[in-house]
Formats: structure tokens, C-alpha cells, sequence
């Protein structure tokens, strides 16, 4: 729990937002600020975790997290900017094939992003940005009928862009199922995993996406606005892929002869850009430390268990609000979202009320609330609290 004794007694259920710092943050980033007040640029290749080569030493944590390759990842940059880096590189409109599919409730970001790289090439994007809503009355999107759009105008697809866990329902999507789909109708498909890694395990390579990106500060626990990643799956090695390029994506063995023309350092590394922020990245490497000793598949396990009991105690205690999440299990992370019904100014009031009363959830307008319990930190303690809290402010609004 966040320990500032100021604030009292907290329950968080925020992670799905920002997870809670790894003890072991404090002391990694102290070690790297050591080695550079002790070193100088000496600490590029004298660091306890040399500065040269901290995107490799973070690769292989990150690769065995997402089932990929090692040199399919790389942590760099933020969210958005690793977005905007891949969809340069993957989005290449041709003839008839120029629209990117998302879905209708795409985050901002992704949707700015896309929108932004269509009219780059040209095009329109209320022609060319096809995003595809629920049926009407429902909440979440049917894998089918992502299946029956591309079967309809899957010509004019050039690329798919879909999450892992959508953020505002915290629906888990069958991520290979889309990969088929888009790829059979002959587009690319990439997928922004901000709200699955370290959320659900998964392997990424399974799914023959084509890119991910991602963040960590939400379930990896890296801290506000920490380094991003992104994966690239390596049938695009070979292929000498456009992209927007930099000194640190260039084949390190020649790097520092500073040569006038760019070779690409092989795999997903080829595309950074610029030299790593280590400060950004060093509780990523406590972080990944974490996941590491207490293993994905014993953390699904307890996932599963927190949000079916969660799932259970807000079926019997608060029937008035409604789980718009799904009710499978292999179709939903840790995150819970609650709608809350009728007049949305009550609807926010129990929400104000629960955060006053010392539980950290959050809220989507105009009336869901949103709760994730982390199984890295989160007991069924939580879970009662926050349903116990959520009964006593419904009867107080
Ligand atoms: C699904 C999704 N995409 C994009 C973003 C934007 O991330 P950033 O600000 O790190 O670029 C977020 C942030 O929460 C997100 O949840």
C-alpha cells in the first residue's frame, strides 16, 4: 500500500493506472545515480548496470515476461512515442489498402496517434480510420465481428490496431484470434499491450502480432511516466523495414565511428533512436526483478482468484452497480469496471465518497469506476474493503 502515513490507511486498487513503487526502486535508481556521481560518462561502460548496454540487460526480463524473443524487444521511449514510431514503419498505405481499424473505444492517445499518421500519408482520416463499435445495447466488441469486418472490407485494411485489455472495460481479447483475422485479410496487425503486461500472461510470439508496444507504470510497477517498450516480431528483421531513425538504432559494433550512412543494429533494438534514460528505466529493473521471483502463472492464479471473489462479493452486496468487464476469466485481467446506474451526479458522489474514505480507485465518465486488485500487492482484504466501501457510499449518495 502507499505508505505515506499522512494519508492514513488506503486501500489501492489503482494499479490498472499507476502501480505502487517496488521497495527495491529506491535503491536500484540510488545505485545508478551513485555510479554516475562516482563515474561520469566513464559509467557507459563502468555502471554497476553499464549505461551503454541497459536496454540489453532489460531485453531478456522483458522478453521472458511477454514470451517473446529477446531480441524482439526494446524498452525505450514512452507509450505514445513508441506507437507513433511503430505505425511509421508498419502503417505504408498502398492503393486500395490505406484505412487502420481500431476500436471505437480506443484510448485517446492511440486514436490521435492513428489519426495523425493517416493524414501524414495524405489520406483522410474520416475515411480511413474505421473503428469498430459494440453491438448496439452492448458493451464489449465481439471477436467475430472484428472477423466479419475484415471479411467485408479486408482489401482496404492496411493495418489493425487493437489493446490487449481495453482500458475502459477491461476487456481481454483473444489476441491471436485478431492476429488471424487481420493478417488473413491480408493487413498488419499491432497491438498496444498498455493494459495487459504484467497484467495477463501471454506469449506475445503466439500471437504472430506484427508490433506491440506498451508502458510500464501501470501492473510493471515502474513508476510515473517510466520507459515504454515495444516488440517487433522477427520475420521483419531481414526486411529492412522503413523507419524513423537515430545513432542508437545504428549495428553497435560501428556506432562510435560515427559512420555518414545508418546499418541497423539487428532485431527490435534497430529501431531506437536516441541513448537510453536510465533513470527512466532503473525501476523497470527492480520491477521486472519482482515478476521474475514470483512468476506469471502464480500471479494469474491469484489474479483469477481476487476478481472471481471480487466479481462475487459485488454481486451479493452491490447488485445496483453493474460489471461491464467479462464475466470469463480468460476474457478479463485484474481490473473490475463497475457502471454505476441513474443520475451520473450520484453516480460520481459514490465515487467521491469511497476515495474519501481511503479506498484508490478511479473513474471514467459518465458513471464507471474503475478497481484493479494487483495480485503483486493486493490481498482479498482489498477486495472486501472496497465492496464494503462501495455498499456503504451507494446507501449514503
Ligand atoms: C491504452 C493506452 N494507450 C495509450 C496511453 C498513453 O500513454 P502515454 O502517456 O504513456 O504515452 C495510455 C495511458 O494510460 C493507455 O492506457
Amino acid at each position: 500500500m502507499p505508505r505515506g502515513a499522512q494519508y492514513g490507511r488506503r486501500t489501492y486498487l489503482c494499479g490498472h493506472s499507476l502501480g505502487l513503487m517496488p521497495l527495491a526502486a529506491r535503491e536500484t535508481l540510488a545505485e545508478d545515480l551513485e555510479d554516475w556521481e562516482r563515474l561520469g560518462v566513464l559509467g557507459h561502460e563502468g555502471a554497476r548496470r553499464p549505461w551503454i548496454g541497459y536496454h540489453d540487460a532489460l531485453a531478456m526480463p522483458m522478453a521472458d515476461l511477454l514470451g517473446c524473443r529477446t531480441d524482439e524487444v526494446v524498452v525505450m521511449n514512452s507509450l505514445t512515442v513508441n506507437l507513433q514510431l511503430m505505425l511509421a514503419s508498419f502503417y505504408r498505405p498502398a492503393g486500395a489498402r490505406r484505412r487502420i481499424l481500431i476500436e471505437a473505444g480506443a484510448f485517446p492517445s492511440d486514436r490521435y496517434a492513428v489519426k495523425s499518421q493517416v493524414q501524414w500519408h495524405g489520406c483522410d482520416p474520416r475515411e480511413d480510420v474505421l473503428e469498430l463499435a459494440p453491438r448496439a445495447g452492448e458493451e464489449l466488441i465481439r471477436e467475430e465481428d472484428l472477423e466479419a469486418t475484415l471479411g467485408r472490407c479486408g482489401e482496404q485494411i492496411a493495418l489493425v490496431l487493437w489493446p490487449g485489455v481495453q482500458y475502459l472495460t477491461g476487456q481481454a481479447f483473444d489476441l491471436a484470434r485478431v492476429a488471424r483475422a487481420a493478417q488473413g485479410a491480408g493487413a498488419l496487425v499491432g497491438f498496444d499491450l498498455a493494459h495487459s503486461v504484467g497484467n495477463m500472461p501471454f506469449p506475445l510470439r503466439d500471437t504472430a502480432a506484427d508490433f506491440a508496444v506498451w508502458c510500464s507504470y501501470k501492473y510493471l510497477n515502474a513508476g510515473p511516466g517510466a520507459i515504454g517498450g515495444c516488440f517487433v516480431h522477427s520475420r521483419h528483421f531481414e526486411a529492412a523495414r522503413p523507419r524513423l531513425i537515430g545513432w542508437w538504432g545504428h549495428d553497435p559494433a560501428t556506432r562510435f565511428d560515427m559512420p555518414h550512412d545508418f546499418r541497423a543494429a539487428a532485431g527490435a533494438a534497430g529501431f531506437q533512436l536516441s541513448n537510453q534514460s536510465v533513470f527512466a528505466a532503473a525501476p523497470l529493473v527492480a520491477s521486472l526483478a519482482l515478476f521474475r521471483e514470483a512468476g506469471t502463472q502464480r500471479l494469474r492464479a491469484k489474479s483469477v482468484a481476487l476478481s472471481t471473489f471480487f466479481e462475487q462479493l459485488s454481486a451479493q452486496r452491490t447488485p445496483e452497480v453493474r460489471l461491464i468487464t467479462p464475466r470469463e476469466q480468460a476474457a478479463r485481467g485484474a481490473q473490475l469496471s463497475l457502471r454505476v446506474s441513474g443520475d451520473p451526479v450520484r453516480a460520481r458522489r459514490v465515487f467521491e465518497w469511497i476515495r474519501a474514505h481511503g479506498v484508490v480507485c478511479d473513474w471514467r465518465a459518465p458513471n464507471v469506476i474503475r478497481a484493479a486488485a494487483a495480485p503483486l500487492y493486493n490481498g482479498f482484504v482489498d477486495v472486501f474493503d472496497f465492496v464494503e466501501c462501495l455498499e456503504t457510499a451507494l446507501r449514503a449518495a
